[in-house]
């Protein structure tokens, strides 16, 4: 059946034309060249935007697939976590639409909607539930045990920052751009050093499951002060090449951990990726080299585009 899928949560407005699981089409606009000035996202700000732009999409989404409004068959919203400002445009679109149309209308976790983007173009056969997960966003940073396509326990959260939380402040804390994580991953790549352990590798105890990246966000803000200088001096090419290698190279070793230790204690050989950092090649580098060693099974959204906040995979949860 076809349907529509919106997600507004942060600053991509996003809609999807779906045929039950598939994407038909998808259009996404981003804010990310309005936001780059506050180095970061102002909630009202984007709001506005999204609302200055969302009935284009649907009529660009709609024209694509050559369908008319009268053709859907119900619609998915993303309901919550996220900036409420921006949530409240989607969730009033898509619950005015439902309503004029007379069409079921379904809200959608966005958290859920990021671990279900590994369904897109793959069915849950393919996959073979149980899976431990790891879901690392802007805002969210958990593990969990997804035991069957709609069953799910938490297992472990950040106490703190999430890990894109702490690319992106880091990125801010180095004078660099915004979003944080794709800007210190093409820094990172172009450092030709060791991996030195400069930075504190927060792992919590032993056996927990938890994440806490406030102290190597710190670590890394000192380092970048004391390389700065007293008179607050610009970083070297070189340095920020290093710091960034050094404090992704840290992040991935404790993300891989935490997995690893996960699939260790449930005895599951299946690890997948979800959020927006798992965009992050380096990090999908990671897990597959985990995978390989372990004998497991990791998967990620297939494309890039579904790692990243999108439309597509609030339709296919
Ligand atoms: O899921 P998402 O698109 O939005 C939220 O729900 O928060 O995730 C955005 C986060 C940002 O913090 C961004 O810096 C991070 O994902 N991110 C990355 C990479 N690409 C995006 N972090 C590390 N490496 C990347 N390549
Ligand atoms: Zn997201």
């Amino acid at each position: 059946m076809l349907h529509l899928a919106f997600e507004t949560s942060c600053d991509d407005t996003s809609i999807a034309l779906m045929d039950d699981d598939r994407v038909l089409h998808m259009v996404t606009r981003s804010q990310l060249k309005e936001h780059l000035e506050t180095q970061g996202v102002v909630p009202e700000v984007a709001a506005r935007l999204h609302a200055n732009v969302i009935f284009d999409v649907l009529h660009e989404v709609l024209d694509l697939g050559g369908v008319t409004l009268q053709d859907i068959g119900y619609i998915d919203c993303t309901s919550e976590p996220g900036l409420l400002p921006s949530l409240l445009v989607g969730k009033t679109v898509a619950k005015t639409l439902a309503h004029g149309l007379g069409i079921p209308l379904q809200w959608i976790h966005h958290i859920e909607g990021h671990m279900f983007a590994n369904l897109l173009e793959r069915s849950p056969e393919e996959i073979g539930f149980p899976v431990v997960v790891l879901t690392v966003s802007g805002g969210h940073n958990e593990i969990y045990l997804w035991k069957s396509l709609y069953e799910w326990e938490l297992l472990g959260q950040t106490r703190d920052d999430a890990a894109g939380e702490a690319f992106d402040k880091v990125a801010k804390a180095m004078g660099l751009g915004f979003p944080g994580g794709p800007i210190v991953e093409k820094l990172a790549s172009e450092y030709t050093g060791e991996f030195r352990r400069i930075f504190p590798v927060p792992l919590l105890d032993a056996k927990s499951l938890d994440f806490s990246f406030s102290g190597l966000k710190s670590a890394v803000r000192r380092e970048v002060e004391s390389r700065r200088g007293a008179n607050g001096g610009e970083l070297t090419t070189d340095d920020l090449r290093e710091i960034a290698f050094e404090f992704e190279q840290t992040m991935i070793q404790v993300l891989t951990t935490k997995l690893h230790r996960a699939a260790e204690q449930t005895g599951i050989q299946t690890i997948m990726l979800a959020g927006g950092v798992s965009a992050s090649q380096s990090l999908r580098l990671a897990l597959e080299k985990l995978a390989t060693s372990e004998n497991y099974r990791f998967f990620a959204p297939v494309k890039k585009l579904y790692s990243m906040d999108n439309a597509a995979m609030i339709g296919v949860r």
